[in-house]
């Protein structure tokens, strides 16, 4: 180990909505699984993150709702933190980059940069929004994607076909804040030229870092094998970080340059004092947990900012996941297709795990990956319930009814017991190496595994049976069998930490996980971290003090004979098809409310087309058309058809039927005693047997929908219009 502390960052997560499982599934609980590993194994840790609250699309959510950035900042930030505590993933801070500490930090970077020249500044034309007096830059901007020709992408991304887009590339722009086409502007703006980096960065991340794992790897070599460009850090907005120098007026920074920087504000806010350890002293190891969408910010565009500035380290790995689909959908804010976790807490209390358990065993590690609620299920049921609990409960109550609830002495031992207990060793070899490479997926089975030598072990031994003939036998299993609890309790403690403290409450044994990164603080907590409260304290030992550590995986004897056991309570419940099904009939609704607002779209579009002008006519051609205005007499639909109506009509001339396709739009009754305007001398027609003599004038919009015409004031019929 050439380290001797780690800073754990998780993407700061923008407050414009709440978490979903797909943020989790990509950064949070790998994130936190990896902190709690390495406080487990004694390693000084901080684990960091924040909300990361400027950025186009939160003025524009703010906008919609008619309230302030501030606002919505406000709202978010906060169902955000409590959501994240709720599911056991305890940031040492969590806090926001509209803090004062970060304000000052940004600029105080921006500017350490400027002056050091690292920038370059460029006059360039920009979409500007004459209506809303705004220049127009990212997500405020829209139009066709010039890639794939996805008519909705954004002025940086189109998230169709996954291009990042600059405004100027978007085929018939327009305005999202006032729909508007926007018109070029010229504006200046400071740029970090990435290419000055490139060498660099080629032998940083292709030569030096090629054990970063393959998805990330392969989108740097991409990025680099395009070629970097300068790119703008600057932006014409008036919500974030005000740009620190002289004729800058009016303009921030961009988001994607300050939010980083909220890595290093949120440690100096957290570590007053000994903040600059954890950023500028090399044996620090930096590990930042994101999506894959953050890949090119963390591995090419942050340390280069890192490397201009000069004084801090840089990542040692940035594992990032790829995406969560829902039920074979994209999930997306926007669309609201997402489990929300503050939902998810409310609707499944005390089964936090359950969520981490599923998220980590399907997480999207390698490849795009799909939540299911019926695998969520499954995986409850016949893992966590089955396997695990099962293996957990019967050793407990077995050990209550037949040994009054101490762990019983280990009387008659035989090969498969040791056997059972030596097995676990390459579990845990397996599962470290696992956590240490960022495979977390596999690093639970390993976990997992140790509950099915468990569950195997009781189910064959058979200690029910044993203990009517032999209860010397029966110790001994039972002995072994509370051996595996306890390793339990210690293996997933990085997964399902609230599992396992319950089961340590169940074993009556603490935990030791973790070193008190405070230290120097001079306000050093107790000298432990507390798993479920994110602070640096030992857990104790509920009844006695029997403290597990991450070295006692795996050994032979954990629980001494002798030692008093819990209360015997259920890890894991049952989930029914009808929790289940609940879910599913929410997520059937989400769909069934887009499909309609899609439909809906469709018909305001079809509604709004406009038929281009017909060939040009003759005042003589006009001329000869006898229009002239008449009046409804009786009215009655053509039988065996779903679109005529037969109208007798005084045309003030005479009294005549026309058949007419407006009964999709008219019933007989709305028609009777209604003036309308005729073409009265269209040559007769048979219609199903009716001769028609003329014919109604009607109006006709793009989707079919049609309204007779009719004089303004009444007149008389055979009044000529013209
Ligand atoms: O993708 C996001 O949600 C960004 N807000 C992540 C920022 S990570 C860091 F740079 F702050
Ligand atoms: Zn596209």
């Amino acid at each position: 180990m050439n380290h001797k502390r780690t800073l754990v960052t998780c993407a700061l997560p923008y407050a414009n909505g709440p978490v979903h499982i797909g943020h989790l599934a990509g950064a949070y609980i790998p994130g936190d699984i990896y902190v709690r590993y390495l406080r487990m194994r004694g390693e000084d840790v901080v684990f960091i993150c924040g909300s990361d609250e400027h950025g186009v699309p939160i003025t524009i959510k703010a906008r919609e709702q008619g309230v302030t950035p501030q606002d919505i900042v406000d709202r978010y930030h906060k169902v955000m933190k409590d959501a994240f505590t709720g599911l056991g993933i305890n940031f040492d801070i969590y806090s926001r980059t509209s803090s004062q500490v970060h304000r000052h930090n940004a600029s105080q970077f921006f500017r350490k940069l400027y002056y050091q020249d690292n920038f370059i500044t460029r006059e360039t034309e920009q979409l500007y929004d004459e209506k809303a007096q705004m220049f127009l830059t990212d997500r405020l901007i829209e139009g066709t994607c010039p890639k794939c020709g996805n008519p909705d992408a954004y002025g940086d991304q189109c998230e169709k076909c996954g291009s990042t887009l600059s405004p100027e590339e978007l085929l018939d722009p327009r305005s999202k804040l006032s729909g508007s086409t926007p018109v070029k502007k010229k504006t200046k703006h400071w740029y970090l030229p990435l290419d000055r980096y490139e060498p660099w960065l080629r032998e940083w991340i292709l030569e030096r870092h090629k054990e970063w794992k393959t998805n990330v790897y392969g989108q740097c070599k991409s990025w680099l094998d395009g070629g970097l460009q300068p790119r703008a850090v600057t932006r014409d907005l008036d919500w974030g970080v005000p740009v620190p120098v002289e004729g800058a007026e009016g303009k921030v920074l961009y988001v994607w340059f300050d939010a980083p920087i909220g890595y290093i504000s949120n440690t100096q806010e957290l570590l007053p004092q000994s903040w600059e350890k954890w950023w500028k002293d090399p044996q620090t190891r930096l590990v930042h947990f994101i999506g894959k969408d953050n890949i090119v910010f963390h591995c090419i565009v942050f340390p280069s900012m890192l490397k201009a500035y000069g004084e801090y380290v840089l990542p040692e790995n940035v594992p990032a996941n790829e995406f969560l689909n829902l039920e074979g959908d994209k999930i997306s804010t926007s669309k609201g297709w997402a489990v929300w976790v503050h939902e998810y807490e409310k609707d499944f209390p005390g089964q936090e795990d359950v969520l981490r358990y599923v998220l980590t065993a399907n997480a999207p590690e390698t490849k795009d990956n799909d939540f299911t609620w019926k695998d969520f299920q499954g995986r409850n049921n016949s893992e966590l319930v089955a396997i695990f609990g099962n293996f957990v409960n019967r050793a407990v109550v077995l050990t209550h009814k037949y040994f009054g609830g101490a762990v019983p002495q280990n009387l008659k031992p035989m090969d498969i017991d040791a056997q059972t207990l030596a097995s676990v060793k390459p579990c845990r070899e397996a599962l470290e190496k696992y956590v240490e490479t960022f495979h977390f997926r596999e690093a639970l089975k390993e976990a997992m595994n140790i509950a099915r030598i468990g569950n195997k072990y009781i189910s064959d031994m058979e200690p029910w049976k044993v203990a009517k003939e032999d209860m010397d036998r029966c110790a001994s299993i039972l002995y072994t069998c509370l051996q595996l609890c306890a390793d339990l309790a210690i293996a997933f403690e990085p997964f399902t930490p609230f599992s396992a403290e319950k089961l340590r409450g169940i074993l009556q044994v603490g935990v030791e996980a973790g070193k008190d990164y405070r230290a120097g603080e001079g306000n050093p907590t107790e000298n432990f971290y507390k798993p479920g409260e994110g602070k640096a304290v030992h857990t104790g030992c509920p009844g006695g003090d029997l403290v597990l550590n991450w070295e006692m995986l795996g050994q032979a004897e954990l629980l001494p004979a002798g030692h008093m056991l819990g209360e015997a309570v259920l890890l894991f419940q049952k989930i029914e098809d009808s929790t289940i099904e609940a879910q599913m009939a929410r997520l059937e609704g989400i769909k069934e409310a887009r499909e309609s607002a899609r439909k809906a779209k469709e018909a305001e579009e079809a509604a709004a087309k406009i038929e281009p002008q017909k060939a040009e006519v003759s005042f003589e051609q006009f001329g000869a058309m006898d229009i002239r205005t008449a009046t409804v007499l009786a009215a009655e639909r053509v039988p065996k058809t779903d679109k005529l109506l037969k109208l007798t009509i005084d045309t003030g001339l005479d009294q005549r039927t026309i058949v007419s396709g407006i009964a999709e739009y008219y019933s007989p009754e709305d028609m009777l005693g209604k003036q309308i305007c005729i073409l009265a001398n269209l040559a007769p027609r048979v219609i199903r047997g009716i001769e028609s003599r003329g014919m109604i004038l009607m109006a006709k919009q793009g989707d079919g929908k049609m309204r007779f015409i009719t004089p303004e004031e009444a007149l008389n019929n055979g009044a000529q219009i013209g």
